[in-house]
């Protein structure tokens, strides 16, 4: 059969850090509340006319030298983005220009903070039925953007930057064995928009908004969606037997990645946490671990990794995979 399998990583985050205590200078915190109630002690900030676009291509273009591919390999270029360039197009067709990838298509995916796990589903989708052989996944974020800087609640959570993935089509025996994606679970329930959304779009408001958030229930709602979401990848018979060697999930809150792990029965030494660094990049955040994870030499060849991730919508979703 055929298997999505992981080519290449990389990662961009803007150069400009924003701590915790310079935070506190503007709004009524401090860093040890931060650090407390969330584990964030900084995160990154695009720079001025820096877009998420750029961010996106700084990732993909790392991404693409790991695969070792060049601009005429990539059938496909998915973004996954809720902090899109313009309202259309779509970003991803902005990066695929400054890539130079002249052919194939490409397009974004709006899921939030799941929009990297959405895109890696949609892209093996793809892949599995013959449509591409090969696909840039990128998960790309300027939330600095959208955050209103007075509200404490919110502007402490978010950072900047991007993570992209290589998915190559590659024969499998279908067994748990192979390498690449094994399997991948979405859901979504539109009765809790209320909970986590942004307060403006073309549609309504003709202006971008500002990011809403209910913390304590998205926290609530977070911890119990990602449970069952990830039991259900693992209660499939196929994947009898198969052991996680990480946990790579969404850097929304250190408290909701602890209290997950511990419910999966994961332990700590097996998640890979950048939330102190990189605060929540939003569809950003597991590419960037997961890209950490290699650089670092963590995850490795043949390693079964397991991503998750939950946002606004809300949507939710889980990616089973052997790096
Ligand atoms: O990517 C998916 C989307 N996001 C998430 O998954 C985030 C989920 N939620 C969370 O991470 C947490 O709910 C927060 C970090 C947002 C908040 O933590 P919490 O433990 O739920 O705090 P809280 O909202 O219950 O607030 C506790 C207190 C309140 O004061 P009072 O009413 O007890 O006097 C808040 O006003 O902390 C206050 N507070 C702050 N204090 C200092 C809220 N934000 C801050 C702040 N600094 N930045």
């Amino acid at each position: 059969m055929i298997r999505s399998r992981f080519t290449g990583c990389g990662s961009y985050l803007p150069e400009n850090v924003l701590s915790n205590d310079e935070l506190a200078e503007s709004v009524d915190t401090s860093d040890e509340w931060i650090r407390s109630r969330t584990g964030i002690s900084e995160r990154r900030i695009a720079a001025e006319g820096e877009l998420t676009s750029d961010l996106a291509v700084r990732a993909g273009q790392k991404a693409m030298d790991a695969a070792g591919l060049t601009p005429d390999d990539i059938d496909l270029v998915i973004v996954a983005t809720a902090t899109p360039d313009e309202t259309f197009p779509a970003t991803a067709t902005i990066v695929q220009a400054k890539l130079g990838i002249h052919r194939g298509c490409a397009f974004d995916v709006g899921a939030v903070c799941s929009g990297f796990v959405y895109a890696l589903a949609v892209a093996d989708n793809f892949i599995r039925t013959g449509q591409v052989a090969s696909a840039l996944v990128i998960g790309a974020e300027t939330f600095s953007r959208i955050i209103d800087w007075s509200d404490r609640s919110t502007c402490i959570l978010f950072g900047d930057g991007a993570g992209a993935v290589v998915l190559q089509a590659s024969e499998g025996d279908g067994t748990i064995d192979d390498r690449g994606i094994l399997k991948t679970s979405l859901r979504s329930d539109g009765r809790t928009h209320d909970l986590l959304y942004v307060d403006g779009g073309p549609s309504s408001t003709q202006s971008t908004g500002h990011l809403k958030m209910s913390g304590k229930e998205v926290f609530r709602h977070a911890v119990v969606n990602l449970t069952s979401i990830v039991r259900d990848v693992l209660c499939d018979p196929d994947l009898t037997g198969v052991e996680i060697d990480w946990l790579i999930p969404h850097q929304a809150n250190r408290r909701i990645l602890d209290s997950t792990a511990q419910k999966l029965g994961i332990p700590p030494s097996q998640v890979i946490v950048t939330i102190d660094k990189h605060a929540n990049t939003s569809a950003a955040s597991v590419p960037l671990a997961l890209s950490q994870g290699i650089s670092d030499g963590r995850v490795k060849t043949g390693d079964v990794i397991l991503m998750e991730a939950m946002g606004g919508g809300f949507t939710w979703g889980a990616c089973l995979a052997r790096w």
